[in-house]
């Protein structure tokens, strides 16, 4: 139950000097890797979460690859939903489809409380971790309130979340009760994470770009708040993260993080003005740069590495998830440069 104070990861986070720019990649834990989609042949993806052999060495091989200077934990946003009794799946190429969306409040009964005992398979899996990762410091994650509820209400992927917004508009003691049930579901999974010894959490709202600053501020942020502020005792940095974020930096900041998760829309010295001096960024190297060539990646990383100088700490990552087609020995060498441009 230690956190890694030491390492260059959680000293950026914590806005202290580091040796290097530390890096890590979204979604590094994935498709994009040959002895990934080996090890999976066969093997559901809510039933590889639930394996402990499994998430440990999905979530080794990374590491081991790359060379990345933290190991996020393999599972899924929607993996403690499914703990706390939600029927769904995760459908190869489509992602999480609900079998029974939740659209009335009778259909809340069906969202239990979680207790840590559901996921006793996240607390082995992390334990097995933390012994093979030695120095290399462990990110849990979970999906933030917003996100998930979009999953919940929509039944499966959506580009305009019609659903989610009707229901947010439109009832708000529904959407209030149930955003507030899944704050509840969240904290307690990344207390289970913490208390198994992650030595830092994201919180991912991968979908609250799609809301305005006053909307986010009224409808989600003090449900995420609750998640956020609620680890404060944990000890560990809390990273915030969505996409399409740009109105929303300074509010997901305040929200309670340590690290505000910036996508590539913003640059990192602008993204520090707007989310102010006292919390670290994280990014933000557009995933797609990973495809035109070296020249163009060190380019832009080199500006990426630059523009991160103005905040207090600065975690590389891209400004997403790594896309499943990327040639993994393209995120070997974004490593190693980002190390040595980044090195003292
Ligand atoms: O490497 C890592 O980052 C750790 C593992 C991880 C996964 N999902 C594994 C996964 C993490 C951190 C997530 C988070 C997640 N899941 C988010 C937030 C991050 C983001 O990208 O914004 C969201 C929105 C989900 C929901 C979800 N699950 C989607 C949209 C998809 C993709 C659908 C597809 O197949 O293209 C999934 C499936 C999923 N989660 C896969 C992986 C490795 C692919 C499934 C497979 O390999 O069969």
């Amino acid at each position: 139950m230690t956190v890694l104070e030491d390492s260059p990861f959680v000293r950026a986070c914590r806005g202290l000097p580091v040796t290097h720019t530390p890096v890590w990649f979204m979604r590094q834990a994935g498709r994009s890797l040959p002895e990934y989609r080996k090890i999976r042949e066969g093997v559901g993806m809510l039933e590889s979460c639930r394996r402990p052999d499994l998430v440990t060495e999905i979530t080794l091989q990374p590491v081991r690859r790359h060379n990345v200077d933290a190991a996020i934990f393999f599972s899924d946003i929607v993996v403690p939903i499914a703990a706390a009794g939600i029927d769904l799946d995760i459908v190869a190429g489509t992602g999480p489809v609900v079998a029974e969306p939740i659209r009335a409040e009778s259909d809340l009964a069906r969202l239990r409380e979680l207790v840590p005992a559901d996921v006793d398979f996240v607390t082995e899996a992390i334990g097995l971790l933390i012994a093979e990762l030695g120095k290399t410091p462990l990110i849990g994650f979970a999906g933030a309130p917003f996100t998930l509820a979009s999953y919940l209400i929509e039944g499966g992927p959506s580009r305009t979340y019609l659903k989610t917004k009707a229901m947010m508009y439109g009832a708000p003691d529904l959407w209030s009760a149930l955003l507030s049930r899944l704050a509840d579901i969240t904290l307690t999974f990344l207390r289970v994470q913490v208390d198994a010894g992650v030595s830092a959490v994201q919180l991912f709202d991968s979908w609250a770009g799609a809301l305005s600053e006053a909307d986010y501020r009224r409808y989600v942020m003090p449900h995420s708040a609750k998640v956020l502020t609620g680890l404060l005792d944990a000890g560990v940095p809390r990273i915030h993260f969505g996409v399409g974020t740009a109105v929303l930096l300074e509010a997901m900041g305040e929200a309670g993080a340590d690290v505000v998760g910036v996508d590539w829309r913003t640059p990192l010295d602008e993204a520090t003005r707007r989310i102010g001096p006292d919390r670290a960024v994280q990014g933000n190297l557009d995933p797609a740069i990973l495809f035109a060539g070296w020249e163009t990646v060190e380019r832009e990383t080199r500006r990426v590495l630059a523009q991160g100088k103005s905040a207090p700490g600065h975690v590389f990552n891209l400004g997403h998830g790594v896309m499943p087609e990327t040639d993994p020995e393209v995120l070997t060498r974004l490593v190693a440069l980002v190390h040595e441009v980044s090195g003292s």
